[in-house]
């Protein structure tokens, strides 16, 4: 039985090693992502994994486009939030808009993804929900009020929901990431990452996309059953929860 996986943030970053590394394994594999379509269509080119665009921050959005995914795919077996922005600013200096943009896309973006998968996983008796939190919810980050608060509260979220599904066989897990060489991490200002960051990392090197993967495909696997509630820590020794 081939099962359907389902990431949001799916064509870039950690999502694209994920989305690639779940088809590696076997999954049918459906990448969400927002915004950026050349690079979707590039993405979707080069793997054959069928990209969806909505936007994680609308309960509508997800509801129809996990409706899509589903008519196209099949229903949702596994489900990797992966979807995340940052705004980074020192909260002297931080708007409204940064503080809402972040949690709406990385706190509550995991209510609307995960609200419309979760009574089919429940019914059908098995599910595997994956979130992408970060080493900043864990420890907190100067510059990230926003971000370490939406990334805690992911970790809070996954605890609360695996002790709804445990009786279901439904298994809620989170992964941390430390600072993985994505995009996101290399848009952090170069003596900040040269100077802060680099040095407070036991070995020595960020992170590769494909080392957040190969967690992503352990815990979707039926091996990984009776793992549900845990935050898995991947982050070279910078930050031991
Ligand atoms: N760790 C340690 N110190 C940091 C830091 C960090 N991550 N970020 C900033 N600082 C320090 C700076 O070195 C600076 O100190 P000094 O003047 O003594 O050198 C002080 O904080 C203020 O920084 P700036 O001069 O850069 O102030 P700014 O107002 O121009 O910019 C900022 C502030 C937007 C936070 C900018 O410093 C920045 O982008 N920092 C990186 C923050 C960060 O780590 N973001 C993580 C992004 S990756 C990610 O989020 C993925 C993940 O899950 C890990």
């Amino acid at each position: 039985m081939t099962r359907v996986a389902l990431v949001s943030g799916g064509t870039r970053g950690i999502g694209a090693a994920i989305a690639t590394a779940l088809k590696a394994a076997g999954y049918v594999v459906a990448a969400n992502y927002a915004g950026n379509d050349e690079r979707a269509k590039a993405f979707e080119a080069e793997t054959g994994i069928p990209v969806f665009k909505w936007d994680v921050s609308s309960y509508e959005a997800c509801a129809e486009g996990i409706a899509q995914v589903e008519a196209s795919l099949g229903p949702v077996d596994v489900l990797v939030n992966n979807a995340g922005i940052t705004r980074d600013a020192m909260f002297h200096k931080m708007t409204p808009g940064q503080w809402s943009e972040v949690i709406n896309t990385n706190l509550t973006g995991l209510f609307n993804m995960t609200h419309p998968v979760w009574s089919g996983m429940r019914d059908r008796g098995f599910g595997r929900v994956i979130n992408i939190s970060s080493i900043n919810g864990q420890k907190g980050q100067m510059g990230q009020a926003n971000y370490s608060a939406a990334k805690a509260g992911d970790i809070g979220f996954t605890k609360a929901l695996a002790q709804e599904g445990a009786a279901k066989n439904v298994t809620v897990n989170a992964i941390c990431p430390g600072y993985i060489g994505t995009e996101m991490v290399l848009a952090v200002p170069e003596r900040v990452m040269n100077e802060r960051i680099l040095p407070q990392i036991p070995v020595g090197r960020l992170g590769q996309p494909e080392e957040i993967a190969r967690c992503v495909v352990f815990l979707a696997s039926d091996d990984a059953g009776f793992i549900t509630g845990a935050t898995l820590s991947a982050n070279g020794g910078q930050y031991l929860a």
